[in-house]
């Protein structure tokens, strides 16, 4: 696939350092092994080092041992992070000896490496549930300026080069955010735009996606697709976005002309945006397994540096592609 070479080559030249905090994963360190031979990024591991480096020599690992390790146990930092979290979380009445709790967790440990500038971004996931992944990063990374809510798009990519860009569409939010309201349904709209220029070099051309094609139906469901898509057009004016409309209206252009003939988006659009995670999820993955399109992703948007979740079965190639689409990000922000 010549989008994910584009990303991996693109990486090499960033040089962003990647931390992995789920090191006592197999998939992981082939997947670190493979990342630093490719250059995609400065991985750094999280975990006991005489392990990692025991469990890398019986998978036959040989470069293991010339990647960065961090082990709490020695590392020096941990005094630093722990009133780095009670500073931050003050709010919440977090004590010191909690945060150093915290810390022996990789997840919160690796977030507080890209929050005292000591990482760029995160890949984890292959080993833990999303939430478990998410949280620590909405507490301390949180989310970029002007934006509320975190979401998860997913590249897809179909073999019918009729729909989105020769076969690739973007769909969100399919990872994060149950029940967006409609101004956090606009920012997953506006975020995802950007993720299509920034990741997948495309133009957005935004579709909201409702049950309903420009008032074929009324509904309160429907009416908060309608209210997202102004606040999405007042959010990002230089972008193309349009709804409420139905997929088919959205991806299919003699749907689209007959449906919504005024709309310039119709027939044509890259970027689907689906009215709440039940939908965006329940899609990507009907799309993945029925009509065979490659699924890459979730590539989180909105935080304010890129961590990013894999799912529990991913493979090894796909902790290599995320790890290179997260030095993007991270390059890019
Ligand atoms: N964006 C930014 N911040 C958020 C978001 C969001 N989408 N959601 C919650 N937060 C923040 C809250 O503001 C809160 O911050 P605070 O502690 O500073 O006040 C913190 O995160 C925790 O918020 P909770 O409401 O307690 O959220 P909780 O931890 O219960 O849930 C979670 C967050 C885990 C992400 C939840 O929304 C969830 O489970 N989402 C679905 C994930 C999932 O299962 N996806 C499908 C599988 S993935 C796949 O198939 C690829």
């Amino acid at each position: 696939m010549d989008l994910i070479n584009n990303i991996k080559e693109k990486a090499t030249k960033l040089n962003m350092r990647i931390v992995l905090p789920e090191s006592h994963d197999e998939r992981t360190l082939k997947a670190a092994e493979i990342a630093y031979n490719e250059k995609l990024a400065e991985i750094i591991l999280i975990g006991n080092k005489e392990k990692i480096l025991k469990d890398s020599e019986n998978l036959g690992l040989k470069n293991i041992k010339n990647i960065e390790i961090i082990d709490f146990e020695t590392y020096s930092k941990i005094d630093e992070y722990a009133m780095l979290m009670v500073e931050l979380r003050k709010h919440k009445g977090l004590k010191k000896e909690q945060a150093i709790e915290l810390l022996k967790n990789p997840l919160y440990l690796a977030v507080l490496m890209i929050k005292a500038g000591d990482a760029d971004g995160e890949v984890a996931g292959a080993a833990n549930a999303t939430g478990n992944v998410l949280r620590p990063a909405f507490q301390y990374v949180k989310t970029m300026p002007g934006i509320s809510v975190v979401s998860g798009t997913f590249l897809m990519f179909t073999d019918d080069k009729q729909f989105g860009e020769d076969g690739l569409m973007l769909f969100a939010d399919c990872a994060v955010h149950p029940d967006p309201t409609a101004e956090e349904l606009a920012q997953i709209a506006v975020s995802t735009g950007k993720t299509a220029r920034a990741i997948a070099g495309i133009e957005p051309k935004i579709a909201m996606l409702s049950f309903s094609t420009k008032g074929s139906a009324k509904h309160p469901l429907v009416d908060k697709v309608v209210e997202a898509t102004k606040i999405a057009k007042k959010l990002a004016p230089g972008m193309q976005i349009d709804g409420e409309m139905q997929a088919d209206a959205a991806i299919v252009t003699s749907v689209g002309n007959k449906k919504a003939p005024e709309s310039k988006i119709a027939g044509k659009a890259n970027v689907l945006v689906f009215p709440d995670l039940q939908s965006g999820n329940i899609s990507y993955k009907l799309v993945q397994r029925i009509a065979k399109a490659e699924a890459i992703g979730p590539i989180l948007q909105g935080m304010a540096a890129p961590i990013n979740d894999l799912s529990r079965g991913c493979s090894v190639s796909d902790i290599v592609n995320l790890i290179a689409i997260t030095a993007n990000q991270a390059g890019n922000k």
